[in-house]
């Protein structure tokens, strides 16, 4: 991480940053908004903890993605390459390295695929004794 130019204070300036912009979104932000008004420096915080336990494996993250997710109204699949699309974005404009955009596309991406399996994904849908609809 140090090489790519990674620190605590990078990971702090992304979360910063990038939920600044979800904020003017108009798609993610209505649906952040609703959920976090009144809580958004504690969301902040958690996010920046999150973060630096994925890239410092610090273990400073004891929290459930997955369940977070299933009490936010309006969350919809389509969401999500708008969400990597701004994250991308903030990357390109304050990544400290290519590397380090690599690293930290790679990761949402992984995360983001895993949570709208999580989240949307019926398996019963590719059961092949199913019926046509
Ligand atoms: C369109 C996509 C997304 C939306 C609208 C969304 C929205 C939200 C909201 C509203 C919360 C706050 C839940 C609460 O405290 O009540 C939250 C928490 C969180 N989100 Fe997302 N999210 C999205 C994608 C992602 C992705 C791609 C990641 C990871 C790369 C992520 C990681 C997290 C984490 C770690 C939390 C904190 C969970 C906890 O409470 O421990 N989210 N998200």
């Amino acid at each position: 991480m140090r090489d790519m130019g990674v620190d605590a204070a990078f990971i702090d300036r992304l979360v910063e940053t990038f939920y600044g912009r979800v904020l003017t979104h108009p798609d993610l932000g209505p649906v952040f908004d609703a959920k976090l008004s009144g809580r958004w420096p504690e969301h902040m915080a958690k996010m920046k903890s999150f973060w630096s336990a994925v890239a410092f494996r610090s273990g400073a993250y004891g929290g459930k993605p997955v369940q977070a997710h299933t009490h936010v109204a309006n969350l919809t699949p389509d969401l999500f390459p708008k969400w990597l699309s701004l994250f991308a974005a903030t990357l390109d404009d304050i990544a400290p390295s290519p590397e380090a955009k690599a690293w930290f596309m790679a990761t949402a991406e992984r995360i983001a695929k895993s949570l709208v399996l999580s989240l949307f994904y019926n398996p019963a849908l590719d059961d092949p004794k199913r019926k046509p609809a």
